[in-house]
């Protein structure tokens, strides 16, 4: 037997990915599968950004980068969280990453170690508890709920927090909930970090997907407060998952820090993306506003005909492509020989018997929902929600 490091015991893999690859297993053998687990945008890159990486690649861009990014990569980024964010930064004051995933987690490494205390909101995106794993550290994790917005519960914030606390998590628009806190939920959490002179670790990932009023950068709010590291993507906006483009703004220490980790695992992000990136973060934002509207419309079609159905709830979320479904109606039924007592029971009913593919909320912290996408066809989203009327009606 292989004798791993610690580290690999220390750490969950991930639960997105893993029904994304049942759902590929499924349709393999030939089912009629509709994916609801997906966290990426269904369109493909626009045309003006594979050009750009097209050209990027005849243009000689096939080498090395610095270890924070091209010079006019960073530049493109301080333009576009000016325009978009109200966030007033210098070259040096970004780096750029291969997603923001590798931002987060890099800045994890660079920040937290062994005796830190991370706070996290539940339900969280499956990868900020490992990455604080990862980097020694103790994730602490706070309830939220749909009640109160899935916004901070502020007096258990404030108890939470100790001399070993060292960052707050903040994710709006949320992975898995698509909830979008208010102004002042960040302004009460940033007053708390303020107080005790913690890291706010802003993930902004979805920030041009919300729906219901603009967007407000953490950053942007109390530009004052030199802890607050923004992390943005060109992932969701620009589809552009598999291109591996996404960025930190913050303090030039910070960025240099994160540069050397950066320089000692990938070099540097890669070279073709990051001119595309350019391309997507300064060229025509008409396909990104094109894309939302599709979400807002699926937004509404999938929440519509999901409310139509006793026994299971959703509220509006107001960003992102996720809508987190309270399931807590089911348990203790069963159908077709399947006894439901969890969101895990409820995910793999919906998989086994109706190829339905959601992802249970036991991932991100959470024991009564599961997360569906709509980031699939208006037809795919009648033809699932329509299975899924069939299954819980099926219940009993
Ligand atoms: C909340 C959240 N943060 C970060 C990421 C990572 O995005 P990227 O593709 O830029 O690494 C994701 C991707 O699913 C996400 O949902």
């Amino acid at each position: 037997m292989i004798k791993f490091a610690d580290r690999v015991a220390r750490v969950k893999g991930s639960v997105t990915l893993e029904m994304t690859a049942v759902a590929l297993q499924l349709r393999n053998e030939g089912k009629d599968v509709l994916n609801l687990s997906a966290g990426e945008p269904d369109f493909d890159t626009p045309r003006h950004i594979v050009e750009a990486g097209k050209k990027a690649m005849d243009d000689g861009f096939t080498r090395y980068t610095p270890a924070a990014g091209l010079p006019q990569t960073r530049e493109a980024v301080t333009a576009k969280l000016k325009r978009d964010n109200n966030i007033d930064v210098t070259p040096a004051q970004v780096i750029v990453s291969n997603g923001a995933k590798h931002a987060l987690f890099n800045a994890c490494m660079a920040l937290f170690q062994e005796g830190d205390e991370v706070i996290i909101f539940a339900p969280y995106w499956v990868s900020f508890p490992e990455f604080v794993h990862l980097a020694h550290a103790t994730p602490v994790i706070l309830g939220s709920d749909p009640e109160s917005n899935f916004e901070p519960h502020f007096d258990e914030l404030a108890a939470a927090i100790t001399p070993r606390t060292r960052g707050i998590i903040i994710n709006s628009p949320s992975n898995p909930t698509g909830g979008v806190w208010s102004r002042e939920a960040i302004e009460q959490t940033i007053a708390l970090a303020r107080e005790s002179d913690l890291w706010i670790f802003s993930d902004e990932c979805y920030e041009r997907l919300t729906y219901d009023a603009p967007f407000e950068s953490t950053a942007s709010i109390d530009p004052a407060y030199e802890k607050i590291l923004t992390f943005q993507s060109c992932s969701k906006t620009y589809a552009m998952t598999g291109w591996r483009m996404g960025y930190m703004a913050g303090p030039v220490e910070v960025v240099n820090a994160m540069a050397k980790i950066q320089g000692q695992s990938t070099s540097s992000p890669n070279a073709i993306a990051q001119i595309a990136a350019i391309a997507a973060l300064t060229g025509d934002q008409g396909p990104a506003e094109e894309m939302k509207a599709a979400f807002k419309r699926r937004r509404e079609l999938m929440v519509d005909r999901l409310s139509a159905i006793p026994g299971i709830s959703c509220g509006n979320p107001g960003g992102a492509f996720y809508v987190f479904l309270n399931v807590e109606e089911l348990f203790g039924k069963q159908a077709q020989g399947v006894q439901i007592s969890s969101p895990r029971d409820v995910s793999a009913y919906l998989l086994k018997k109706y190829y339905v593919v959601t992802v249970s909320g036991e991932g991100f912290g959470d024991d009564k929902h599961i997360r569906l996408s709509y980031a699939l066809a208006d037809e795919d989203i009648i033809k699932a929600t329509g299975r899924i009327a069939a299954a819980v009606s099926e219940l009993e």
